[in-house]
Protein backbone atom coordinates (compact mmCIF):
# COMPACT_ATOMS: atom_id res chain seq x y z
CA UNK A 1 0.00 0.00 0.00
CA UNK A 2 1.07 3.49 -0.70
CA UNK A 3 2.84 5.28 2.19
CA UNK A 4 1.19 8.74 2.28
CA UNK A 5 1.91 11.16 4.58
CA UNK A 6 -0.30 12.46 7.42
CA UNK A 7 -2.93 14.86 6.65
CA UNK A 8 -1.84 18.46 7.82
CA UNK A 9 1.64 16.96 8.38
CA UNK A 10 3.75 19.79 9.08
CA UNK A 11 6.22 21.12 6.62
CA UNK A 12 9.58 23.47 6.70
CA UNK A 13 9.60 24.35 3.27
CA UNK A 14 5.45 25.73 4.41
CA UNK A 15 6.84 27.94 7.40
CA UNK A 16 6.14 25.08 9.68
CA UNK A 17 2.92 25.42 8.54
CA UNK A 18 0.51 22.17 7.81
CA UNK A 19 0.75 20.56 3.91
CA UNK A 20 -2.55 19.41 2.74
CA UNK A 21 -1.97 15.83 1.30
CA UNK A 22 -3.04 15.66 -2.21
CA UNK A 23 -4.52 11.71 -3.10
CA UNK A 24 -5.33 10.64 -6.85
CA UNK A 25 -8.69 9.30 -7.65
CA UNK A 26 -8.09 5.95 -7.53
CA UNK A 27 -6.96 5.76 -3.67
CA UNK A 28 -10.35 8.40 -3.25
CA UNK A 29 -12.22 4.97 -4.58
CA UNK A 30 -10.61 2.76 -2.29
CA UNK A 31 -11.20 4.87 0.76
CA UNK A 32 -14.72 6.34 0.01
CA UNK A 33 -16.59 3.42 -1.28
CA UNK A 34 -20.33 3.59 -2.02
CA UNK A 35 -21.62 2.53 1.20
CA UNK A 36 -19.35 4.75 3.32
CA UNK A 37 -20.50 7.66 0.56
CA UNK A 38 -24.16 5.65 1.61
CA UNK A 39 -24.16 6.38 5.05
CA UNK A 40 -22.10 9.29 5.64
CA UNK A 41 -24.54 11.30 3.00
CA UNK A 42 -27.78 9.70 4.99
CA UNK A 43 -25.88 12.01 7.66
CA UNK A 44 -25.31 14.90 5.71
CA UNK A 45 -29.18 14.87 5.06
CA UNK A 46 -30.22 14.74 8.35
CA UNK A 47 -28.12 17.38 9.61
CA UNK A 48 -28.86 19.55 7.12
CA UNK A 49 -32.58 19.37 7.48
CA UNK A 50 -32.56 19.73 11.33
CA UNK A 51 -30.49 22.54 10.23
CA UNK A 52 -26.80 21.33 11.84
CA UNK A 53 -24.81 22.80 8.56
CA UNK A 54 -23.47 25.70 8.06
CA UNK A 55 -23.54 26.13 4.41
CA UNK A 56 -23.50 29.00 1.84
CA UNK A 57 -25.14 28.98 -1.19
CA UNK A 58 -23.80 26.96 -4.25
CA UNK A 59 -21.51 28.97 -6.64
CA UNK A 60 -22.77 28.64 -10.19
CA UNK A 61 -20.34 29.89 -13.18
CA UNK A 62 -21.54 29.00 -17.16
CA UNK A 63 -19.24 29.23 -20.07
CA UNK A 64 -21.96 29.10 -22.47
CA UNK A 65 -19.74 28.50 -25.50
CA UNK A 66 -18.07 25.22 -24.57
CA UNK A 67 -21.63 23.99 -23.18
CA UNK A 68 -19.88 24.53 -19.68
CA UNK A 69 -20.76 24.68 -16.29
CA UNK A 70 -18.91 25.01 -12.69
CA UNK A 71 -20.28 24.75 -9.44
CA UNK A 72 -18.44 25.32 -6.32
CA UNK A 73 -19.84 23.72 -3.11
CA UNK A 74 -19.14 22.97 0.35
CA UNK A 75 -20.31 23.14 3.81
CA UNK A 76 -19.44 22.05 7.68
CA UNK A 77 -21.50 19.92 9.60
CA UNK A 78 -21.68 21.19 13.11
CA UNK A 79 -19.36 19.17 15.13
CA UNK A 80 -17.57 17.71 12.43
CA UNK A 81 -13.70 17.46 12.48
CA UNK A 82 -13.36 19.30 8.67
CA UNK A 83 -15.06 21.31 6.55
CA UNK A 84 -14.84 21.01 3.01
CA UNK A 85 -15.09 23.21 -0.66
CA UNK A 86 -15.60 21.51 -3.94
CA UNK A 87 -15.05 22.31 -7.46
CA UNK A 88 -17.64 20.45 -10.03
CA UNK A 89 -17.56 20.85 -13.63
CA UNK A 90 -19.96 19.55 -16.37
CA UNK A 91 -18.50 20.72 -20.16
CA UNK A 92 -20.82 19.06 -21.92
CA UNK A 93 -18.75 19.46 -25.59
CA UNK A 94 -16.23 17.19 -24.18
CA UNK A 95 -17.43 14.04 -25.43
CA UNK A 96 -16.79 14.95 -28.72
CA UNK A 97 -13.17 15.18 -27.88
CA UNK A 98 -13.44 11.78 -26.25
CA UNK A 99 -13.14 13.69 -23.07
CA UNK A 100 -15.38 12.66 -20.12
CA UNK A 101 -17.83 15.67 -19.78
CA UNK A 102 -17.16 15.81 -15.41
CA UNK A 103 -14.05 17.08 -13.85
CA UNK A 104 -13.47 18.63 -10.25
CA UNK A 105 -11.36 18.18 -6.88
CA UNK A 106 -12.14 18.87 -3.31
CA UNK A 107 -10.44 20.74 -0.44
CA UNK A 108 -10.81 19.04 2.73
CA UNK A 109 -9.81 21.62 5.90
CA UNK A 110 -9.47 21.27 9.25
CA UNK A 111 -12.62 22.72 10.86
CA UNK A 112 -10.40 24.05 13.90
CA UNK A 113 -7.75 25.76 12.56
CA UNK A 114 -9.21 26.32 8.87
CA UNK A 115 -5.88 24.49 6.98
CA UNK A 116 -6.65 22.41 4.66
CA UNK A 117 -5.59 19.00 5.35
CA UNK A 118 -6.63 16.76 2.17
CA UNK A 119 -6.60 18.00 -1.43
CA UNK A 120 -8.61 15.16 -3.55
CA UNK A 121 -7.59 15.46 -6.98
CA UNK A 122 -10.93 12.85 -7.94
CA UNK A 123 -12.10 13.97 -10.98
CA UNK A 124 -15.38 14.62 -9.53
CA UNK A 125 -15.28 11.10 -8.36
CA UNK A 126 -16.68 12.41 -4.95
CA UNK A 127 -19.36 14.39 -6.37
CA UNK A 128 -20.55 11.24 -8.63
CA UNK A 129 -20.65 8.98 -5.67
CA UNK A 130 -22.09 11.27 -2.95
CA UNK A 131 -25.11 11.87 -5.39
CA UNK A 132 -25.71 8.61 -6.44
CA UNK A 133 -25.89 8.01 -2.30
CA UNK A 134 -28.21 10.42 -2.12
CA UNK A 135 -30.59 9.07 -5.18
CA UNK A 136 -29.90 6.00 -2.83
CA UNK A 137 -31.00 7.41 0.21
CA UNK A 138 -33.71 9.09 -1.60
CA UNK A 139 -35.68 5.56 -2.83
CA UNK A 140 -34.42 3.92 0.44
CA UNK A 141 -37.25 6.45 2.09
CA UNK A 142 -39.52 7.07 -0.47
CA UNK A 143 -39.88 4.23 -2.67
CA UNK A 144 -42.09 0.81 -1.88
CA UNK A 145 -40.11 -1.97 -0.96
CA UNK A 146 -41.18 -4.34 -3.83
CA UNK A 147 -39.55 -2.42 -6.74
CA UNK A 148 -40.08 -4.68 -10.17
CA UNK A 149 -38.91 -2.41 -12.75
CA UNK A 150 -36.70 0.81 -12.42
CA UNK A 151 -36.21 3.13 -15.16
CA UNK A 152 -33.46 5.37 -15.72
CA UNK A 153 -33.49 8.13 -18.23
CA UNK A 154 -30.05 9.60 -18.96
CA UNK A 155 -27.14 7.37 -19.89
CA UNK A 156 -23.89 9.11 -18.14
CA UNK A 157 -22.03 9.15 -16.02
CA UNK A 158 -24.84 9.73 -13.24
CA UNK A 159 -27.46 6.93 -14.73
CA UNK A 160 -24.35 4.40 -14.37
CA UNK A 161 -24.42 5.58 -10.86
CA UNK A 162 -27.66 5.86 -9.74
CA UNK A 163 -28.86 2.15 -10.58
CA UNK A 164 -25.36 1.16 -8.70
CA UNK A 165 -26.64 3.19 -5.82
CA UNK A 166 -30.51 2.15 -6.12
CA UNK A 167 -29.44 -2.04 -6.16
CA UNK A 168 -28.16 -0.86 -2.56
CA UNK A 169 -31.16 -0.08 -0.90
CA UNK A 170 -33.85 -1.98 -4.10
CA UNK A 171 -33.46 -5.40 -6.27
CA UNK A 172 -35.64 -4.40 -8.73
CA UNK A 173 -35.88 -7.08 -11.59
CA UNK A 174 -36.11 -5.09 -14.50
CA UNK A 175 -34.41 -1.91 -16.04
CA UNK A 176 -35.97 0.02 -18.75
CA UNK A 177 -33.51 2.70 -19.95
CA UNK A 178 -33.82 5.80 -21.95
CA UNK A 179 -31.55 7.70 -23.40
CA UNK A 180 -31.56 10.33 -26.23
CA UNK A 181 -28.89 8.43 -28.50
CA UNK A 182 -29.78 4.70 -28.85
CA UNK A 183 -26.25 3.12 -29.13
CA UNK A 184 -24.86 4.52 -25.87
CA UNK A 185 -28.25 3.43 -24.36
CA UNK A 186 -27.63 -0.10 -25.34
CA UNK A 187 -24.15 -0.15 -24.24
CA UNK A 188 -25.52 1.84 -20.80
CA UNK A 189 -27.51 -1.38 -20.57
CA UNK A 190 -24.96 -4.21 -21.36
CA UNK A 191 -23.35 -2.28 -18.62
CA UNK A 192 -26.06 -2.39 -16.68
CA UNK A 193 -26.45 -6.26 -17.11
CA UNK A 194 -23.31 -6.99 -15.43
CA UNK A 195 -24.35 -5.02 -12.61
CA UNK A 196 -27.04 -7.24 -11.04
CA UNK A 197 -29.69 -10.30 -12.17
CA UNK A 198 -32.20 -7.83 -13.53
CA UNK A 199 -33.76 -8.24 -17.31
CA UNK A 200 -31.95 -5.12 -18.89
CA UNK A 201 -34.23 -3.21 -21.92
CA UNK A 202 -33.92 -0.01 -23.92
CA UNK A 203 -37.14 1.57 -24.13
CA UNK A 204 -37.86 3.67 -27.23
CA UNK A 205 -38.99 6.52 -25.09
CA UNK A 206 -39.30 8.41 -21.79
CA UNK A 207 -42.58 7.62 -21.92
CA UNK A 208 -42.29 4.25 -22.56
CA UNK A 209 -39.99 3.98 -19.36
CA UNK A 210 -41.45 6.04 -16.98
CA UNK A 211 -45.24 3.89 -17.29
CA UNK A 212 -43.80 0.89 -16.57
CA UNK A 213 -41.51 1.82 -13.87
CA UNK A 214 -41.95 1.65 -10.00
CA UNK A 215 -38.61 3.57 -9.57
CA UNK A 216 -38.24 6.69 -12.45
CA UNK A 217 -34.39 8.05 -12.03
CA UNK A 218 -33.63 10.85 -14.20
CA UNK A 219 -30.25 11.54 -14.72
CA UNK A 220 -29.62 14.85 -17.75
CA UNK A 221 -28.75 18.25 -17.99
CA UNK A 222 -31.74 19.07 -19.72
CA UNK A 223 -33.93 22.14 -20.14
CA UNK A 224 -37.67 20.50 -20.93
CA UNK A 225 -39.90 18.74 -18.89
CA UNK A 226 -38.97 15.11 -20.03
CA UNK A 227 -41.24 13.20 -17.48
CA UNK A 228 -44.89 14.04 -16.73
CA UNK A 229 -47.38 13.07 -14.30
CA UNK A 230 -50.19 11.01 -16.75
CA UNK A 231 -47.38 8.52 -17.17
CA UNK A 232 -46.56 7.91 -13.27
CA UNK A 233 -48.32 4.25 -12.33
CA UNK A 234 -49.82 4.42 -8.98
CA UNK A 235 -46.63 3.87 -5.82
CA UNK A 236 -44.28 5.41 -8.47
CA UNK A 237 -41.21 7.23 -6.84
CA UNK A 238 -38.92 9.51 -8.75
CA UNK A 239 -35.74 10.70 -8.13
CA UNK A 240 -34.34 13.73 -10.08
CA UNK A 241 -30.66 14.90 -9.99
CA UNK A 242 -29.94 16.34 -13.63
CA UNK A 243 -31.29 19.96 -12.46
CA UNK A 244 -29.15 21.74 -10.53
CA UNK A 245 -28.99 25.55 -11.70
CA UNK A 246 -31.18 27.72 -12.80
CA UNK A 247 -32.76 26.48 -16.60
CA UNK A 248 -32.17 23.16 -15.95
CA UNK A 249 -35.41 20.81 -15.78
CA UNK A 250 -36.81 17.33 -16.44
CA UNK A 251 -39.80 16.88 -14.46
CA UNK A 252 -42.68 18.56 -15.38
CA UNK A 253 -44.85 20.44 -13.07
CA UNK A 254 -47.61 17.82 -13.52
CA UNK A 255 -45.21 15.76 -11.67
CA UNK A 256 -45.07 17.33 -8.88
CA UNK A 257 -48.42 18.38 -8.69
CA UNK A 258 -49.61 14.31 -8.53
CA UNK A 259 -47.10 13.55 -5.85
CA UNK A 260 -48.22 12.92 -2.39
CA UNK A 261 -44.80 13.48 -0.95
CA UNK A 262 -41.87 15.70 -2.43
CA UNK A 263 -38.82 15.56 -0.87
CA UNK A 264 -35.89 17.99 -1.27
CA UNK A 265 -32.44 17.48 -0.33
CA UNK A 266 -32.09 21.23 0.23
CA UNK A 267 -35.45 23.05 0.95
CA UNK A 268 -34.73 26.84 0.21
CA UNK A 269 -31.76 25.52 -2.81
CA UNK A 270 -34.55 23.45 -4.83
CA UNK A 271 -36.88 26.18 -4.96
CA UNK A 272 -33.66 28.21 -6.49
CA UNK A 273 -32.11 25.91 -8.57
CA UNK A 274 -33.51 22.26 -8.63
CA UNK A 275 -37.12 21.20 -9.95
CA UNK A 276 -38.82 23.25 -7.57
CA UNK A 277 -37.93 26.62 -9.48
CA UNK A 278 -40.32 25.90 -11.43
CA UNK A 279 -43.39 25.19 -8.88
CA UNK A 280 -41.88 28.64 -7.34
CA UNK A 281 -42.75 30.55 -10.35
CA UNK A 282 -45.77 29.27 -11.34
CA UNK A 283 -46.90 30.61 -7.55
CA UNK A 284 -47.65 26.47 -6.57
CA UNK A 285 -44.99 25.84 -4.17
CA UNK A 286 -46.80 26.36 -0.84
CA UNK A 287 -49.41 23.92 -2.29
CA UNK A 288 -47.23 21.42 -2.74
CA UNK A 289 -46.49 18.40 -0.19
CA UNK A 290 -42.94 19.50 0.12
CA UNK A 291 -40.39 18.25 2.87
CA UNK A 292 -37.03 17.90 3.80
CA UNK A 293 -35.73 14.12 2.34
CA UNK A 294 -33.60 14.32 5.17
CA UNK A 295 -36.26 14.47 7.70
CA UNK A 296 -38.06 11.54 6.06
CA UNK A 297 -34.69 9.75 6.65
CA UNK A 298 -34.66 10.42 10.30
CA UNK A 299 -38.08 9.68 10.73
CA UNK A 300 -39.57 13.30 11.64
CA UNK A 301 -41.36 13.84 9.13
CA UNK A 302 -43.88 11.07 7.33
CA UNK A 303 -43.19 9.78 3.58
CA UNK A 304 -44.76 7.54 1.71
CA UNK A 305 -47.97 6.01 3.82
CA UNK A 306 -49.12 3.52 1.47
CA UNK A 307 -48.23 1.45 -1.61
CA UNK A 308 -50.71 3.72 -3.84
CA UNK A 309 -48.80 7.04 -3.36
CA UNK A 310 -46.80 8.53 -5.58
CA UNK A 311 -43.30 10.39 -4.38
CA UNK A 312 -40.77 12.49 -5.75
CA UNK A 313 -37.22 13.70 -4.55
CA UNK A 314 -35.80 16.30 -6.10
CA UNK A 315 -31.83 16.20 -5.23
CA UNK A 316 -29.71 19.60 -6.23
CA UNK A 317 -26.74 18.27 -4.63
CA UNK A 318 -25.99 20.23 -1.52
CA UNK A 319 -22.27 21.36 0.18
CA UNK A 320 -23.42 19.59 3.49
CA UNK A 321 -23.02 16.18 1.42
CA UNK A 322 -19.72 17.23 0.02
CA UNK A 323 -17.75 18.04 3.30
CA UNK A 324 -19.56 14.32 4.69
CA UNK A 325 -17.36 12.31 1.65
CA UNK A 326 -14.39 14.76 2.10
CA UNK A 327 -14.30 14.22 5.85
CA UNK A 328 -14.91 10.63 5.21
CA UNK A 329 -11.84 10.69 3.20
CA UNK A 330 -9.97 12.53 5.23
CA UNK A 331 -10.50 10.17 8.52
CA UNK A 332 -9.70 6.83 6.44
CA UNK A 333 -6.41 8.84 5.08
CA UNK A 334 -5.49 9.54 9.15
CA UNK A 335 -6.72 5.52 10.03
CA UNK A 336 -4.52 4.42 7.40
CA UNK A 337 -1.48 5.90 8.88
CA UNK A 338 -2.16 4.50 12.43
N1 LIG B 1 -27.93 16.81 -8.14
C1 LIG B 1 -26.65 16.59 -8.02
O1 LIG B 1 -26.10 16.51 -6.92
C2 LIG B 1 -25.83 16.37 -9.26
C3 LIG B 1 -24.54 15.82 -9.17
C4 LIG B 1 -23.85 15.53 -10.35
C5 LIG B 1 -24.42 15.83 -11.57
N2 LIG B 1 -25.65 16.43 -11.59
C6 LIG B 1 -26.29 16.78 -12.86
O2 LIG B 1 -26.78 15.58 -13.44
C7 LIG B 1 -26.84 15.77 -14.86
C8 LIG B 1 -26.15 14.59 -15.54
O3 LIG B 1 -24.79 14.58 -15.15
P1 LIG B 1 -23.81 13.45 -15.71
O4 LIG B 1 -22.52 13.62 -14.97
O5 LIG B 1 -24.48 12.13 -15.71
O6 LIG B 1 -23.62 13.95 -17.23
P2 LIG B 1 -23.24 13.06 -18.49
O7 LIG B 1 -22.86 14.01 -19.56
O8 LIG B 1 -22.29 11.99 -18.10
O9 LIG B 1 -24.61 12.34 -18.89
C9 LIG B 1 -25.73 13.09 -19.29
C10 LIG B 1 -26.68 12.16 -20.06
O10 LIG B 1 -27.88 12.85 -20.31
C11 LIG B 1 -28.26 12.63 -21.68
N3 LIG B 1 -29.12 13.74 -22.08
C12 LIG B 1 -28.77 15.02 -22.27
N4 LIG B 1 -29.86 15.75 -22.58
C13 LIG B 1 -30.90 14.88 -22.59
C14 LIG B 1 -32.27 14.99 -22.86
N5 LIG B 1 -32.78 16.18 -23.18
N6 LIG B 1 -33.03 13.88 -22.79
C15 LIG B 1 -32.52 12.68 -22.47
N7 LIG B 1 -31.20 12.50 -22.19
C16 LIG B 1 -30.43 13.60 -22.27
C17 LIG B 1 -26.94 12.54 -22.41
O11 LIG B 1 -27.12 11.89 -23.65
C18 LIG B 1 -26.14 11.71 -21.40
O12 LIG B 1 -26.45 10.34 -21.54
C19 LIG B 1 -26.21 17.12 -15.12
O13 LIG B 1 -27.22 18.09 -15.22
C20 LIG B 1 -25.37 17.38 -13.88
O14 LIG B 1 -25.13 18.74 -13.65
C21 LIG B 1 -26.36 16.67 -10.48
Amino acid sequence: MTELPSPAETSAANGGLPVPTVVSQAEVEALVTADVALHVTREALVAQAAGQVSQPDPWHLEIPDRQGEVHIKGAHIHGAAHYAAKLATGFYGNKDQGLPTGSGLSIIADAATGFPVVIALDNGYLTDIRTGAAGAAAADALAREDVGTAAVIGTGVQGVRQMAALLQVRKPSRLLVYGLDRGRAEEFAARMRLLHDWTVEVAGSAEEAVRQADVVVTATPSREALVHGAWLKPGAHVTAVGADMEGKRELALSVLERADVVAADDVAQCLRVGELQYAAAAGIAASLPLVALGDVIAGRTAGRTSAEQITVADLTGIGAEDAAVGSALADALAARRT
